[in-house]
């Protein structure tokens, strides 16, 4: 057998013929890769996981739950089967999922509560939603956050598995077998100026600055600067302090109405100025 040497020519002839060769199986790699996307992983939630949103959302029967991107169908089956909700809608692009979820609510016993339906996400009207789930891979909740609070109505819930939505804090957040649950409920908006008028005729003016849920503001009674204390926004309903005397209503647009409650004021409203 010849013994095998090494030139220094043929050594820069080989690297350069493998040097053409990487660069072509890259360029190869690449345009493979731009033309044929690979196909994204189906990874549903696991059920300890699904059980804890839905617990979280504290589903009511006349709750009407949309599951973004349902998959097999197990959120909106198990929010009206086992946990109370009225109906569920499930939305999804993949029609194998989609036959394969509205054959688990036939199998449920619940496909005269649960609807499932062929549509984009993003183009979902949330609206008649009052609770929201959601589990996408990627970054579709960019587009999430101001889409909810603009279509949304304040109260509902939103519960996400895996990701956050950005600055708005959620108002509970839970780890279950690894996988993190976040829940918000959607704030009214109360930011700007009000004219509360009490029982007696009195009337203070208002400020109070938002984000998102979070409220702090300040109170003025006939040109004196009033200490307007531990505001709380939750969903539709506000509470503050005002001269030892605690206020809680219901913003309903560009009002408040009084809610009756334990030590709170009574007989007075706010408007919106
Ligand atoms: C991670 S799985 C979650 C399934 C289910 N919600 C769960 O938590 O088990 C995401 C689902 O969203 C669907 N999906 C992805 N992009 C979508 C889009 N733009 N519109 C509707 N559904 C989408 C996928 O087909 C997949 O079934």
């Amino acid at each position: 057998m010849a013994p095998f040497t090494l030139r220094a020519g043929s050594l820069r002839a080989r690297t350069a013929t493998l040097t053409i060769t990487l660069a072509s199986l890259l360029s190869f790699a690449g345009n493979a890769a731009a033309s044929t996307a690979p196909a994204r992983p189906y990874v549903p939630t696991p059920y300890p996981v699904v059980e804890r949103m839905l617990e979280m959302a504290a589903l009511q029967p006349d709750d009407h739950l949309i599951d973004l991107g349902s998959g097999d169908g197990r959120i909106a089956i198990s929010a009206v089967k086992d946990w109370n909700a009225g109906s569920a809608l499930g939305i999804d692009l993949n029609s194998a999922r989609l036959a394969q979820a509205q054959q688990n609510a036939e199998e449920a016993g619940v496909a005269d509560r649960v609807r499932f339906e062929r549509a984009d996400l993003q183009e979902t009207d949330l609206s008649d939603a009052s609770v929201l789930t959601v589990y996408q891979l990627n970054a579709k909740n960019l587009w999430l956050q101001p889409v909810i609070l603009k279509n949304m109505n304040p109260g509902a819930r939103v519960l996400t598995h895996s990701f956050d939505l950005g600055e708005w804090e959620p108002d509970q957040s839970d780890t279950v077998e690894g996988g993190t649950v976040h829940m918000w409920t959607v704030p009214a908006s109360v930011g700007g100026k009000w004219q509360l008028t009490t029982a007696e005729g009195t009337e203070a003016l208002i400020l109070i600055e938002q984000s998102y849920q979070r409220v702090v503001g300040s109170a003025e009674i006939g040109g004196e600067p009033m200490m307007l204390s531990e505001p709380h926004l939750h969903g539709n309903e506000i509470r503050f302090t005002i001269d030892s005397r605690q206020y809680v209503g219901k913003v309903e647009g560009d009002r408040i109405v009084p809610l009756e409650g334990t030590d709170v004021a009574v007989g007075w409203n706010a408007q919106r100025i």
